[in-house]
């Protein structure tokens, strides 16, 4: 990998250490300058004149992201955010009173709120599973419990919001399969971090966004739906877009992933998400990953030589996602400081991955999240600058 060329084609290398890649990363010029020029286009041209001119190209996104994840074209919707994505997938299931979500220790407080509403409004039941001693989901647990039966559905973060675990999904997928149990992919933090392939997965859903590890813009997003569940899912939502009328009385829903989008969407985000696809896959996403595992080992050892530095990462495989605290230190204020350095950090809250902070009686903790573009130097030089704080 050429990371000087890489940093060279990324404006903010050589302006910030960016160490916020689980917020939102640093995109290659190539996606800036594709959503630049498309707006000014519309401009030019105006709004739906430019989206006729630029439909085979709009059209060709969808090919670019099924390609990232080894999906077909048809079995993507492009969204607005992960949670758009999420949300439009996990309302539109069956939800009847009794019915058995099972989820993670780590999963994503968006996800949960959800689970807790369902649960308060339709009486489905959430079943949290146990974690292995390294802190992933326990596989014997999972298996006894679907051996059970009565789960409709697995939903579970791939890599949480708030550290360096990776789950073994496609063990999980391969369980879900056998159990006949729908299984719902969070894939937010993972995609652009780690290979995707959802054959070898299986999972029947996925969502993610553009803006972290991706490299795509804010604002984007996508849903996975596997092609099998075209016929029986109904989005909860529908306009003119998703369904057709085909009389005064009735209705017909699209028969692909699209049937959960709506019309109305910015075309030159969506270019500068299939922009940011392309990039990751000429990239390598399997070297890439090896760099960012790299790079997140080598931060983890140095914070870990840092006086009344704790490192909070779990799991028996850890990503790019580092998450550590300074004994006495407000993490707010740590961040604070270390953006006046010119250093991009993140705090992660204990609301946003609530059961889990609890569990092991955490806080909010800072993040430091490292993508390929990093560097050991970056890192070396962030912890000289940590252990200066004030
Ligand atoms: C694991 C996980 N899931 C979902 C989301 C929500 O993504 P978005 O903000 O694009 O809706 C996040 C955001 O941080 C996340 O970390």
């Amino acid at each position: 990998m050429d990371i000087e060329k890489i940093r060279n084609n990324t404006l903010g290398c050589n302006q910030v250490v960016h160490f916020n890649n689980a917020g939102s990363s640093l995109p290659p010029n190539c996606v800036t300058e594709t959503v630049v020029n498309y707006l000014k286009e519309e401009g030019q041209n105006g709004g739906y004149e430019s989206f006729e001119k630029e439909l085979p190209r709009l059209e060709y996104v969808y090919d670019q992201v099924s390609g990232l994840i080894n999906a077909e074209r048809e079995e993507i919707a492009l969204m607005e955010s992960a949670t758009v994505a999420w949300n439009s997938i996990f309302y539109s299931l069956d939800w009847k009173k009794g019915r058995v979500v099972l989820t993670g220790q780590t999963e994503y407080a968006s996800n949960f709120i959800s689970y807790l509403k369902l649960k308060k409004e339709r009486g489905i039941i959430i079943e949290v599973l146990p974690q292995s001693e390294e802190g992933d989901v326990c596989l014997k647990a999972l298996e006894a419990r679907l051996q059970k039966g009565g789960v409709t559905l697995i939903s579970l973060s791939h890599i949480p919001t708030n550290g360096g675990l990776i789950q073994p999904v496609s063990k999980i997928g391969l369980l879900a399969q056998k159990y006949k149990v729908l299984f719902l992919l969070d894939a937010c933090q993972s995609v652009g971090q780690c290979p995707i392939d959802v054959q070898k997965i299986q999972c029947d859903f996925l969502t993610a966004t553009g803006r972290k590890y991706l490299r795509g813009p804010r604002g984007t997003g996508f849903l996975y739906v596997k092609k099998k569940h075209f016929s029986w899912l109904k989005p909860f939502t529908l306009d003119l877009y998703s369904a057709n009328l085909t009389s005064k009385e009735t209705y017909e829903i699209r028969k692909d992933a699209r049937m959960f989008e709506t019309w109305e969407s910015s075309p030159a985000l969506r270019l500068g998400l299939g922009k940011a696809c392309d990039y990751a896959q000429k990239q390598d996403i399997s070297k890439t990953f090896e760099r960012i595992q790299k790079l997140g080992h080598t931060l983890r050892k140095e914070l870990e030589k840092v006086e009344d530095c704790l490192v909070h990462d779990i799991g028996k495989e850890k990503g790019g996602i580092v998450s550590f605290s300074l004994k006495g230190k407000n993490p707010i204020k740590v961040k604070e400081e270390l953006s006046k350095r010119k250093v991009n950090t993140s705090v992660s809250y204990k609301t946003s991955t609530f059961w889990d902070m609890e569990e092991r009686g955490l806080g909010d903790i800072l993040r430091a999240s490292v993508h390929y573009y990093n560097t050991e130097e970056e890192i070396l030089s962030f912890i000289n600058i940590l252990k200066c704080l004030p």
